[in-house]
């Protein structure tokens, strides 16, 4: 399985703090069945800045301690998004990263309460400049558990949609189950991936959600979420 947003580099964001907690991560993922995981720290979010050679000098980093542990996963670079101006010449300037650097797909993160007025056209003027945005955890925005139907209106403009693995567990929140289920069932939904942030929290595990997805599309389609889609866009390649 391969893991498109993970907050997995030491130091850089919220997520893990020291290079131990980020192998502890690693050796999660792995023992899931997970070979590869896409690093998406926060960037130009207005807290977190992380600059490209920062986290692609990380992601080595860690690559190679994961090799001198033995640990059988491979950390590829990317970033969590937000929202803001100028988002595609910071794009093509490589000021932020696409996911794996190939300048082509973006995890993107809207706020939670509301949708901004014009983050359709936003999406349109991305793709119009070849760039596919992903829509992160679409289940934890709440205009989206409201009116779920606003899925629909932007992957019909070219936007992707992930969700997070908790939120098809025992233990997920009522409503962000609810809208994931719902995009599920109507096809909306691309990828599962964990955005974990730390054991406690969100653990690297993609697992338990598949088997939880796979009771409602069924195991092949499920699977695609967590293997195939991932695999194309970690190679550039659009998704349908
Ligand atoms: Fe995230």
């Amino acid at each position: 399985m391969i893991d498109i947003h993970a907050h997995i580099l030491p130091a850089i964001d919220d997520g893990p703090e020291t290079i131990e907690e980020s192998i502890e991560l690693c050796k999660v993922a792995a023992n899931d069945g997970i070979k590869t995981i896409v690093a998406t720290p926060h960037s130009k979010d207005g807290v977190y800045e992380s600059k490209s050679v920062e986290i692609l000098k990380a992601v080595d980093t860690l690559n190679s301690q994961l090799k001198e542990n033995q640990i059988d996963v491979k950390i590829l670079p990317g970033a969590e998004i937000h929202i803001s101006e100028g988002l595609v010449e910071s794009i093509k300037n490589a000021d932020v990263l696409t996911i794996n650097n190939g300048g082509k797909f973006i995890l993107f993160e809207l706020p939670f309460v509301f949708i901004p007025p014009g983050t359709d056209k936003f999406i349109f003027n991305l793709m119009s400049n070849g760039v596919v945005p992903i829509i992160a955890h679409a289940e934890r925005i709440t205009a989206f558990q409201r009116k779920p139907e606003l899925v629909d209106q932007m992957v019909k403009i070219g936007a992707r949609v992930q969700i997070n693995a908790n939120c098809l567990t025992k233990r997920a929140n009522r409503g962000e189950r609810k809208c994931a289920e719902w995009l599920l069932k109507k096809g909306l939904v691309h990828f599962i991936a964990s955005d974990t942030h730390s054991l406690r929290g969100r653990p690297p595990i993609l697992s338990e959600a598949v088997r939880s997805a796979s009771r409602i599309i069924g195991e092949e389609k499920a699977m695609a979420l967590v293997c195939h889609n991932p695999e194309q866009i970690i190679n550039g390649l659009d998704i349908y």
